[in-house]
């Protein structure tokens, strides 16, 4: 299993205010649908309220404090993140096993040290942000791709590999 952080930060390494993406770029939006299409995804319960609804075609890992259980069978809440680990880790016979956390704050902060891969999308522009994507040691990790999106504003989907796979 290689698990993958994907986010999209400003210029500040902000995430998102008051349980809110930023801003919503058509293109990047498109990026994160297809890259994560059919795959299982780990979030926090902040997270997942404020995806208003399951994405289609996805396996939601959500992780919270509080004991809360879903009817939707693409819906599992779990107690910690090592548990959401394990539960991955038990879709991979049905699942693509690169699996990716979405967000928030609180869970990119947690997981960075296990993570193989980063997506980030980076917004070419700075926000009044109250929840940030966690500070990175570049040097346990390699750009593999860039792609550079010249919408308004403009991003730059950076792709990067940890050197050595620590999970
Ligand atoms: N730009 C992006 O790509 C992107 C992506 C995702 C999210 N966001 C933004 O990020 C913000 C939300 O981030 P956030 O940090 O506030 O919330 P979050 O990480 O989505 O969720 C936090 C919640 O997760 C649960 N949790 C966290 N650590 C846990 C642990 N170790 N064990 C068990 N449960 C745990 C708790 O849920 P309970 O309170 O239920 O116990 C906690 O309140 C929003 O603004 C959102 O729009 C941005």
């Amino acid at each position: 299993m290689i698990l993958s952080h994907i986010a999209a930060i400003d210029q500040k390494n902000g995430l998102g205010k008051d349980n809110d993406l930023l801003v919503k770029i058509p293109e990047d939006q498109k990026f994160f649908r297809e890259t994560t299409k059919g795959k299982v995804l780990i979030m926090g319960r902040k997270t997942f309220d404020s995806l208003g609804k399951p994405l289609i075609g996805r396996y939601h890992i959500v992780v919270t404090r509080q004991a809360l259980q879903s009817d939707n069978p693409l819906v599992t809440y779990v107690s910690s993140l090592d548990e959401a680990y394990k539960k991955a880790r038990s879709l991979i016979s049905e699942w693509p096993d690169e699996v990716f956390i979405i967000g928030g704050a609180e869970i990119y902060k947690q997981s960075l040290p296990q993570t193989g891969k980063l997506y980030l999308s980076k917004i070419e522009k700075a926000f009044d942000a109250d929840a940030f994507y966690p500070n990175v040691n570049w040097n346990e990790f390699e750009l593999t791709q860039e792609n550079h999106f010249e919408t308004t504003p403009p991003f730059t989907v950076c792709i990067y590999c940890r050197k050595t796979t620590q999970y």
